[in-house]
């Protein structure tokens, strides 16, 4: 019999690819699911065979889960032109590979959902179609409870090497000023590797329930903590200017609106905005740190020191 494997969805992606790289890391042999269309670079020179599988369809689905013990499923899309494609990749295509793990014999699937399923601080459900959609597929795969274990995890902001979202951040600071919306709430994010390691926690060793798992560094800090880890980092003054919360959000409406005019990702979209400048998305980690003795390890100063120097090294900064 094959030795049994682990199964990293979206490893072509910013976080899963940290993913398929923690688990290697720890010792596990791991086969990663693509699309004719991925882009594999961050893949490259890593000891991982892979599966073409597209989430909206089953097709590839079963040879992709030959073999696999644990399914750690990162598939998932943040940023969507339609409402419905949320839901068909983030709730229906979870759904999906859940029923096809539980046909294959998989004993453990991690699902990495979103604090966006739980909603902003204070409130009492998601605020977007994303973080609707997230919610939908844990429930979804939560249909599976009884017939394999399911762990849920739901991540802050993750930001790290790799990332194109929080990026402008860094080239806006590069050019010495950071826009944020005046009197937002606290930020609670988390570095990259610190949420790839839990994956690896969350998938082996004894279970300990499905969560759901909120995931985010412990500290919570504001905006002007971010400009001055950002100069630091960047070695250079960064100043800070304030913009309203209402000019914020039109800020992210008309970059959204340009960049589907010009067919681009945008860098800022209104869902960031709102997010970023009317709520708070802060949250309690001791179930998880109990559940997987984890802890996040990177502060944010030392998370944005390490990011800068690859956004570097790549070339993505001067
Ligand atoms: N980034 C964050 O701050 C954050 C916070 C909380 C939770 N999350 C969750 O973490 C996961 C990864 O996010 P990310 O920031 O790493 O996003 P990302 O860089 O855009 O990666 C998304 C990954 O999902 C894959 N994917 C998207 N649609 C797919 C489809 N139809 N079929 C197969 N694969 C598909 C992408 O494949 P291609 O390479 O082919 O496009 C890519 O590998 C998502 O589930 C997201 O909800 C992210």
């Amino acid at each position: 019999m094959s030795p049994r494997k682990t199964l990293v969805t979206g490893a072509t992606g910013f976080l899963g690819s940290h993913v398929a790289a923690a688990w290697l890391e720890a010792g596990h042999d791991v086969r990663y699911t693509r699309r004719a269309t991925s882009d594999t670079r961050w893949l490259e020179g890593l000891d991982v065979e892979s599966v073409e599988w597209d989430v909206r369809d089953t097709e590839g689905l079963k040879r992709a889960l030959r073999d696999i013990d644990t399914v750690v499923h990162v598939a998932g899309v943040t940023r969507a032109p339609k409402i419905p494609d949320y839901f068909q990749v983030n709730a229906t295509g979870s759904a999906r590979i859940a029923e096809a793990a539980v046909k294959a014999g998989v004993s453990r699937f991690v699902l990495v959902s979103s604090l966006a399923a739980r909603g902003p601080d204070g409130g009492d459900g998601p605020v977007s179609a994303y973080g609707e959609s997230k919610r939908r597929g844990e429930e979804l795969v939560r249909l599976f409870e009884e017939k394999m274990e399911i762990v849920v995890l739901r991540p802050g902001g993750i930001y790290g090497p790799r990332d194109s979202d929080l990026f402008p951040l860094f080239e806006m600071a590069g050019k010495g000023w950071l826009v944020a919306p005046a009197g937002s709430p606290p930020l609670q994010p988390v570095y990259v590797s610190d949420v790839a390691r839990l994956t690896v926690a969350a998938g082996t060793g004894e279970y300990a329930g499905l969560g759901p798992y909120p995931v985010a560094e412990e500290g919570e800090y504001r905006w002007r903590e971010v400009r001055e880890g950002l100069a630091s980092a960047l070695n250079r003054r960064v100043r800070m200017v304030w913009l309203p919360k209402t000019v914020f959000i039109s800020a992210g409406v008309i970059a959204e609106t340009a960049a589907r005019l010009t067919r681009q990702d945008p860098r800022l979209d209104r869902r960031n905005a709102v997010d970023l400048s009317r709520h708070g998305w802060t949250c309690d980690t001791t179930a998880t740190r109990d559940a997987f003795a984890w802890q996040a390890e990177v502060r944010l100063p030392e998370g944005l020191a390490l990011t800068a120097e690859w956004y570097r090294r790549v070339g993505w900064l001067e």
